[in-house]
């Protein structure tokens, strides 16, 4: 187990980690904004001292999932008469009423307020209270900040970091008879917060694709990935579309419904936590709506029904992650997953139409500063552990992600095994995906062939089952050789049709019967050797 493998470890780390950063996780709770600028500060201070921030809303974290934050900074405004802002009503009710056990968190709180009000940072007060009500040890004590608050907070900030800083780096003695802490084990219910660290467009000018190149860091989470895995991302859904939908139910936003996580106002609840694709029956019936239509939205439309907004959220499926192959290989970034995500937009009955989660990652989540991930371990889609073995890679588009990452692991691995890449799109002038890794992994000698099949440079289509049959003898010795064969990409179509090109190819050079060439094509299955990650 290398580096790659190690959890970090909740509370005290001994000295022999720390080459894992402490993971710090930035707590915020906004009404009008204050509170999420100074959770981002807080964020870029820590990063600068070494730790592993991420920051998360109170919006979207439940009770249950606050034991896996190791180390929380809560920085919460009051509003109203001395209470939360609206995004955490849900855990400041839930904390308030049941019983938790965050026996191993660590937190300290920063209140904002304004000493103009009795209640003067009651909701700073009431989460510092809570925390400590249900067992979380205080790393430094509350700051209640008032109209001015920047002194204050940095203040509290400097004091909380240099209080984390010292209780982190302290050496554990190796005598200490008590088990280690669990370690953070996030997953699907509970994805980990990783901060957004760059979003590039792979495209050049006049593409008609959008392909954008994502970077999460991971450290801190104690998060592995394998080369071949997929990693499921949160969306968070379009404000504008949001924004329309609150309008078609005569709203304002503010009302209150009910979420997984508890009450919270609409806007963030249609935001956050529901899926605004399409229409369940449910909808249809409370909307008496009974022609066809393919979204919420559309569905609204189509009525002068206004149901109530918690009626409405109640017909709605929780929002779910979607999966993207990853496109890195943790061997070449140990901290980092990247991403190789085409951009969904089209248009539908006159509107445009957005992909939830390509244009959450597109539009929003490099402002947003984080995004909820989990790995999606794929074990069968895999570089041969035999370092030795050739591979051939067929990854059209967005297909290249996967081996993107396999060519950086045989790189990092130093695997002497040939590696063979077809990759194809629309024109090479503008969706040449990583042309200058690619053609720096061919200088390198560890890319040995390269085949493209641009579609449309020419009058004729030429699509990469058009350079397998071209090339069939040699594709055909590599196999023979003991070649693992590998597709990602286009499942309906391209993964058809590169089956097809496959048989083709051995029944050609290896002067086989339709018959015989599927048996071949059978036995490189068995062994492990045609893999796919078609979707
Ligand atoms: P086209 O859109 O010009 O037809 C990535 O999207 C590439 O896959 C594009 O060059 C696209 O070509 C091509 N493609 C479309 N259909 C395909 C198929 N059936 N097999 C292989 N490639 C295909």
């Amino acid at each position: 187990a290398g580096i790659f493998n190690r959890a970090p470890v909740a509370g005290s780390q001994p000295a022999t980690l720390t080459a894992q950063l402490t993971p710090l996780t930035i707590l915020f709770a906004s009404q009008t904004g204050t509170s999420e600028a100074l959770a981002k500060q807080a964020a870029k201070e820590a990063g600068k001292r070494g730790f592993a921030p991420a920051i998360l809303d109170m919006a979207e974290v439940s009770a249950e999932q606050l034991p896996n934050h190791a180390n929380l900074l809560v920085i919460t405004s009051t509003y109203g008469d001395g209470e939360p802002p609206d995004t955490a009503k849900a855990l400041h009710t839930v904390l308030r009423e049941g019983s938790h056990a965050f026996a191993g968190l660590r937190y300290s709180v920063c209140a904002l307020g304004d000493t103009n009000y009795t209640l003067f940072c009651q909701a700073g007060k009431d989460f510092d209270a809570y925390f400590e009500k249900h067992g979380a040890t205080r790393i430094s004590p509350r700051t209640d900040c008032d109209v001015d608050y920047e002194a204050p907070f940095n203040a509290w900030l400097d004091t909380t970091l240099n209080a984390l800083g010292a209780s982190s780096a302290a050496p554990v003695p190796v005598t200490e008879a008590s088990p280690p802490s669990a370690p953070v084990a996030y997953d699907k219910k509970n994805p980990f917060p990783a901060p957004v660290l760059a979003i590039r467009n792979l495209n050049g000018p006049g593409s008609a694709k959008e392909v954008n190149h994502v970077e999460f860091d991971l450290t801190g989470s104690g998060l592995v990935y394998e080369a071949g895995d997929a990693l499921g991302v949160i969306p968070q859904n379009c404000p504008d579309l949001v924004s329309a939908i609150i309008a078609s139910l005569d709203c304002d936003g503010e009302e209150a419904v009910p979420t997984p996580v508890g009450e919270l106002p609409l806007r963030t609840a249609l935001t956050v936590h529901y899926e605004l694709g399409k229409p369940a029956p449910a909808l249809l019936e409370l909307l008496n709506v009974t022609t066809p239509v393919h979204h919420v939205l559309d569905a609204l439309h189509a009525t002068a029904t206004k149901p109530a907004p918690s009626a409405f959220v109640a017909t709605l499926k929780k929002i779910q992650p979607r999966l993207y192959s990853i496109s890195s290989s943790p061997k070449a970034h140990p901290t980092q997953v990247h991403l190789t995500v085409g951009a969904v937009r089209y248009e539908l009955n006159g509107l445009p139409r957005k992909g939830v989660c390509s244009t959450f990652l597109a539009e929003r989540a490099l402002a947003h500063g984080t995004a909820g991930i989990f790995v999606h371990s794929n074990k069968a889609f895999r570089p041969p552990a035999d370092l030795n073995a050739p591979i051939i890679m067929v990854g059209p588009g967005t297909g290249i992600a996967p081996f993107r990452a396999f060519l950086e692991e045989r790189a990092a691995t130093q695997a002497p095994g040939k590696n063979w890449l077809f990759f194809g799109d629309q024109k090479a002038s503008s969706d040449f995906l990583y042309q200058n890794e690619l053609t720096a992994l061919q200088s390198a000698g560890v890319l040995t062939r390269l085949d493209l099949a641009f579609s449309r440079d020419q009058p004729e289509k030429i699509y990469v089952q058009t350079k397998m049959l071209a090339a069939a003898d040699e594709l055909y010795a590599w196999l023979e050789q003991g070649a693992y064969f590998y597709v990602c990409g286009d499942a309906s179509r391209m993964a058809k049709d590169v089956d097809a090109a496959l048989h083709k190819a051995i029944e050609l050079a290896g002067k086989k019967s339709p018959e015989e060439a599927t048996a071949y094509v059978q036995s490189l299955k068995t062994a492990k050797r045609y893999q796919r990650d078609v979707y």
